[in-house]
C-alpha cells in the first residue's frame, strides 16, 4: 500500500487539529500565497455542498468568488443569501461551471465540487486543467475510468486534488490509528474488522411542491438529468451514482484499508433490489439496496491476514448506527464520526490498560450493566466499555466533521501542510468499492497491484 509516513501523520494530524506546523521542505510553489486571502468557488450545493459551505463560512481568510448550481433557483439561490448574510460577500452565480471557468480560473486558488457523482470527473479535470487547486466529495466517479481521468489530470497540472474522504483528516481517526492501534498496539493482533451503515426505508427524495423553484426541462435534460426525481435521487442511478454501496460504503471500505495499512487481495459481496418497488412490480432503483461484502488482506501492517466484513442497508436501521470495528486478540476498537458511537473493548488475556488510563491515551472505562448475564456456558463475558481520552490532540466536540478535512486541504493549498486524501490515496480506496459492487454479480474476485495504481 502506497502509506502516508509517520512524519505526514504527524503534520496532517496537527493541521488538521488547527495548529498549524511549518516546515521549510513543505514549502512549495503556492506559499507565495501563504496567509493571504484565498478566492474560492463552489460547484454544487445541495445536501453535501451546504455542509461543506456551512464549514467553509467559519474558516479565515476565504474569499467567496462564485457559486455555480444548476438549480438556480433553490440551492444556487440559497448559497448566495448565505454567503452574503454571513460574511457580506457577494459572489456571483452560475449555472454552467465552464462558464465560471472562463471567467474566474485566473484569479481562483481553489474550487469545491459537490455535484453528483458523474460530474466529479469532467469537473475536476476542467478545473485543475485551467489551473485551479480542486476539493472534490467522494466517490471521484461514477467510473474508475473517470476516477483514473482525475488522477492523470492532477499529475499533469502539478495542482491539488482532495477527496472527501473526511475520516482521513478527522483527528480522532488520527488518533485511533497512530497511537491505539499502532504506539499502543492496543487491539493486539487485528485480524478482523467489521463496518456497518444501516438506515432506515426511505422513499424517494420530492421536488418542492411550489412551481416558482422548478428547474426547467431543457435544463435538466443539458445536465444529464432525465426529469426532476431522477435529479434528485441521482445516487440510484447508473450512469449518475453508484448506490448505497459506494454512497456510503466508500468511506468506511476506506477506513479498513488505511487502519490496516494494506490493500485488499480478494472480495465477495452480494446485494439485492428487492425492497423499492414501482408500481408495476419492477425495481425502482438501478443499484441494490442492501449490500454485504468480505474483503481479505494477506498482510495488515502486523504482517496478519485479516478479513473485514462490509454492511450496508437501506431498509432497517438496525437499532441506528454507523462505524468500524477493528477487533484484535487483545482488545476491539469500535470507530466511529459519532464520538458518542466509538468505545474500545480489553479482552481478559490483554496487559492492563491501567496505565494506559493513568497517562491519558484512553479514558476510564464503564462496567457493563449488572443486568448483562451469561445466557449460555459459552457465551463470553461482557467486557468493560473504555473510551477515548477527553482530550484527543486536535480534536473539538465543537467543530462540524468536515471541517479539518476542508482545513487540511486548505493549509495544502497555502503550502502549509499535505493533503491527507489525495486522489492517488483515494483511488486505491475506491477501487476496492468498485470491485466490491461487481463481485455482487460476477462472485468473488482477486485484486491486483494494477487495480490500485493508475498508470
Ligand atoms: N463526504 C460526505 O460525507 C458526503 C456526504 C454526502 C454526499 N457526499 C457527496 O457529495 C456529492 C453531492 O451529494 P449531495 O447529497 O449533496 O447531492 P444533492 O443532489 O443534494 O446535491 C447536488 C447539487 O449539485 C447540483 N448540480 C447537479 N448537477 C450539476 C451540474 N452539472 N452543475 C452544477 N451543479 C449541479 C444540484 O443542483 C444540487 O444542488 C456526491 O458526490 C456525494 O457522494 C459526500
Amino acid at each position: 500500500m502506497k502509506d502516508f509516513t509517520r512524519r505526514d501523520f504527524l503534520k496532517t494530524a496537527s493541521v488538521a487539529g488547527g495548529g498549524l506546523v511549518l516546515s521549510a521542505g513543505m514549502l512549495n510553489a503556492q506559499a507565495a500565497k501563504s496567509g493571504k486571502r484565498l478566492n474560492i468557488a463552489m460547484v454544487g450545493v445541495g445536501a453535501e455542498g451546504r455542509v461543506l459551505l456551512q464549514s467553509l463560512l467559519k474558516m479565515p481568510n476565504l474569499n467567496f468568488v462564485a457559486i455555480c448550481d444548476i438549480w438556480e433557483k433553490y440551492n444556487q439561490k440559497y448559497a448566495l443569501a448565505l454567503i452574503k448574510k454571513t460574511l457580506k460577500q457577494t459572489p456571483k452565480g452560475y449555472i454552467d461551471y465552464k462558464e465560471l471557468i472562463k471567467d474566474h480560473a485566473k484569479d481562483l486558488d481553489a474550487v469545491f465540487i459537490a455535484t453528483p457523482d458523474f460530474w466529479h470527473s469532467p469537473m475536476t479535470v476542467d478545473f485543475l486543467e485551467a489551473g485551479v487547486n480542486v476539493y472534490c466529495e467522494k466517490m471521484m466517479s461514477d467510473t474508475l475510468e473517470g476516477a483514473r481521468e482525475m488522477v492523470r489530470a492532477a499529475r499533469k497540472s502539478g495542482k491539488l486534488l482532495q477527496i472527501g474522504h473526511q475520516r482521513k483528516s478527522n483527528p480522532r481517526y488520527i488518533y485511533a490509528r497512530e497511537k491505539l492501534l499502532r504506539d499502543a498496539s492496543i487491539c493486539g493482533n487485528i485480524m478482523a474488522c467489521n463496518g456497518q451503515w444501516n438506515r432506515a426505508v426511505s422513499r424517494d427524495i420530492e421536488a418542492p411542491k411550489n412551481p416558482k423553484y422548478a428547474i426547467p426541462q431543457e435544463i435538466l435534460v443539458k445536465y444529464g438529468y432525465r426529469d426532476m426525481n431522477q435529479f434528485l435521487n441521482w445516487r440510484w442511478s447508473k450512469g449518475l451514482g453508484g448506490g448505497a454501496i459506494s454512497d456510503l460504503g466508500a468511506h468506511q471500505i476506506d477506513i479498513f484499508g488505511w487502519m490496516l495499512g494494506a490493500r485488499p487481495t480478494r472480495v465477495m459481496a452480494s446485494g439485492n433490489r428487492d425492497y423499492y418497488k414501482n408500481a408495476d412490480g419492477t425495481p425502482a432503483h438501478d443499484w441494490d439496496d442492501n449490500v454485504m461484502c468480505i474483503f481479505e488482506f494477506d498482510k495488515t501492517f502486523q504482517g496478519k491476514k485479516a478479513q473485514a466484513f462490509y454492511q450496508v442497508l437501506t431498509t432497517t436501521s438496525a437499532g441506528g448506527g454507523y462505524f468500524e470495528s477493528f477487533m484484535g486478540d487483545q482488545g476491539t476498537l469500535k470507530m466511529s464520526e459519532n464520538p458518542a458511537l466509538t468505545k474500545l473493548f480489553r479482552e481478559n488475556n490483554a496487559p492492563d490498560w491501567k496505565p494506559l488510563i493513568d497517562k491519558g491515551v484512553i479514558g476510564a472505562g464503564e462496567a457493563p450493566a449488572a443486568s448483562a448475564k451469561i445466557a449460555d456456558a459459552r457465551e463470553s463475558k461482557a467486557l468493560v466499555g473504555y473510551s477515548f481520552p477527553e482530550k484527543v490532540p486536535g480534536f473539538s466536540s465543537e467543530k462540524p466533521i468536515h471541517m479539518y478535512h476542508l482545513e487540511n486541504f486548505v493549509g495544502a493549498v497555502r503550502g502549509e501542510n499535505k493533503l491527507s486524501c489525495d486522489s492517488e490515496h483515494a483511488f486505491e480506496a475506491e477501487a476496492a468499492v468498485f470491485k466490491a459492487r461487481e463481485a455482487v454479480t460476477e462472485g468473488p474476485l482477486t485484486f491486483s497491484d494494477s487495480d490500485f495504481v493508475v498508470s
